[in-house]
């Protein structure tokens, strides 16, 4: 379907070229003041400097043929040379029965529904999920249920950080307390592994990395185990799988409070049976070669202004670091799925690393030249202090630490209300919580670092989660009270201003999803919720729909508000945000 403005956009470029101009100039955008008029078309402007005549004159020209044409109230030419637009109300319903009828309610569908590969999430086995992993998560599934309502294919995967020495910590630090265990003899071939928690992973994993830090022989035998891990020395291999088992169980129900969800739970350590062909295509192309008893490739260009160090493939006992792994798992994730972009959802201070293994992709043909590779870099979540968001101690928070301080703050928060009861209060602070975490991290654009303000996210007025949830709890009272239960929409009939002025946001939302799609840019998603919202509780205030009389009127009103609903709906599915029926 097409947008609002494409439809325009012909139609004014169709005027031009009837008056003689180039068709490309009869971009129309939306206008900032609703006042004057809906749309504008700057394009005069540019015709003047093609033809050598004044703008108002073009504009003239074509406002002259737009006010020939039925879809437009008035069409006018506004010195010095701007053409403004007010459509017909008859043209608005037209379009928004039809996107009300629409099943993707007017998001206009990739032409080219190509496959994406989503890399985001990228917990670390072994280690306790902290917040360094929560923008990941959020942005990463936000962006993945945008691009498919935009009909794109989408795989997501998880990435998890299963192979490096963050293991072989954990499995040097278990040698020492348990050396009696059997899969820590040289000769184990298979056997039992004692059982692990998460707690015990989350005591340990801390400790061995600190000890190593002190504990120069710790620190060597720690790389000793990765490397045999990555040799697949059977006993270390065995206890890793156990480790692994542990630590994806814990990291599900985290990411499933989060209503986060992955498509693959690869690892790291999948793309190892990758890593010989990566050696083989660097080395048969002649980029690999020695450095320090490490093998590398450079990746540096002459344009570059500031150092760019060559990418080590593989450390001199033969292990496989953090580049090697990711330029192994683009091969794979070519192999397996072609995909046209592959995004990786990371911290932005990782661009030194994203950028070698780009360039390093490149170099070495592993993808069609026309495959995207991008980073998709944000920024931290400080705390009030302008710096990284920690624990009252100064440590790093945990992302379940986190999610039971958002709750009791929800709880407090709701204990006001009418509607939560004992039963459901839990529940409904939870959602609320959730909702008012992702929302404050979604409303920034995912570039710049924000300040965790947790009063702030969860007040009910201005640009927050909670307002958006309450707004959809108030449709759903008005909606209960009316007694309303028709699932179509139909409205026949515009009566107010602010009505005028729903409809004509709910007909631009198809282009803020565009944009937002364009952009990798889920804060477009929210700002646009919002405005629904706002708008909507203009409305309200404005029409007394519970109390009209009119029938058609109230029907109206009422397809009207339950479509709203099903639109901010649609918001807060892309934004991974579960609503509450009350609140
Ligand atoms: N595990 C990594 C970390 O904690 C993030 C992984 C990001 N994804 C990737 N393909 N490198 O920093």
């Amino acid at each position: 379907m097409k947008t609002i403005t494409q439809i325009l956009t012909e139609v004014v470029s169709d005027a031009f070229e009837k008056c003689g101009y180039d068709r490309s100039l009869g971009n129309v955008t939306v206008s900032d003041r609703l006042d004057l008029c809906q749309f504008q078309c700057n394009g005069a402007f540019s015709a003047a400097k093609q033809f050598r005549k004044a703008p108002f004159m073009i504009a003239d020209e074509v406002s002259a043929v737009l006010s020939e044409n039925p879809v437009f109230e008035k069409a006018v030419t506004c010195k010095p040379g701007f053409i403004n637009m007010t459509v017909k109300d008859s043209f608005l319903l037209e379009l928004f029965n039809e996107i009300a009828g629409d099943k993707f309610l007017g998001t206009p569908q990739a032409e080219n529904p190509d496959t994406i590969v989503i890399d985001y999430g990228g917990p670390n086995v072994a280690k306790p999920l902290h917040i360094g992993h929560l923008r990941s998560a959020i942005i990463g599934e936000s962006l993945k249920r945008l691009a498919r309502a935009c009909g794109y294919k989408v795989i997501s995967d998880v990435h998890l950080g299963d192979w490096g020495l963050q293991i072989g910590l954990v499995i040097a630090e278990l040698e020492e307390r348990n050396p009696e265990w059997s899969c820590f003899d040289a000769s184990f071939t298979d056997g039992k592994i004692p059982e692990l928690t998460a707690d015990m992973l989350n005591e340990i994993y801390p400790f061995a990395s600190k000890k190593s830090k002190t504990d120069e022989e710790f620190k060597i035998k720690a790389h000793q185990a990765t490397a045999d891990l990555q040799n697949q020395r059977p006993g270390y291999i065995a206890l890793w799988k156990e480790i692994l088992r542990v630590s994806i169980a814990d990291l599900k129900s985290n990411y499933e409070k989060l209503g986060v969800d992955f498509d693959l739970w690869y690892g790291e350590s999948d793309a190892d049976k990758y890593v010989d062909e990566l050696v083989e295509t660097l080395t048969r192309k002649e980029l690999l070669y020695e450095s320090e008893g490490a093998m590398v490739v450079d990746v540096s260009l002459e344009t570059d202004n500031a150092p760019m160090p060559p990418v080590i493939i593989k450390k001199s006992d033969n292990s496989s670091i953090y580049a090697t792994t990711d330029l192994a798992t683009i091969i794979q994730r070519n192999k397996d799925f072609s995909p046209s972009k592959i995004w990786y959802v990371v911290d932005k201070r990782q661009d030194l690393h994203f950028t070698q293994v780009f360039r390093c992709a490149r170099k070495a043909g592993l993808v069609p030249v026309d495959t995207e590779l991008a980073l998709l870099g944000f920024g931290t979540m400080n705390g009030s202090d302008g710096k990284p968001y920690k624990t009252r101690d100064g440590g790093v928070m945990r992302l379940s630490d986190l999610l039971e301080t958002v709750t009791d703050a929800a709880v407090s928060k709701l204990n006001k209300s009418e509607y939560v009861t004992d039963e459901n209060h839990m529940d409904i602070a939870g959602k609320v919580g959730v909702a008012a975490v992702k929302f404050g991290d979604l409303i920034n654009h995912r570039s710049k670092d924000y300040i965790f303000d947790l009063d702030k996210f969860l007040s009910f007025e201005g640009k927050t989660g909670t307002y958006l949830l309450y707004t959809v709890t108030r449709i759903n009272s008005i909606i209960k009270k009316a007694q309303y239960d028709k699932t179509t929409y139909n409205v026949d009939n515009l009566y107010t201003d602010t009505e005028r002025e729903l409809i004509l946001t709910i007909l631009l939302t198809g282009e803020v999803f565009r944009r937002a799609m364009e952009e990798k840019a889920p804060n477009y998603i929210c700002e646009n919720a919002y405005k629904l919202a706002v708008i909507f509780s203009r409305f309200y205030h404005d029409n007394h729909i519970l109390s009209e009389e009119d029938e058609a009127k109230k029907n109206n009103w009422m397809s009207l508000i339950a479509f709203t609903r099903k639109l901010i709906m649609k918001h807060l599915d892309i934004l991974a945000i579960e609503a509450v029926e009350n609140m």
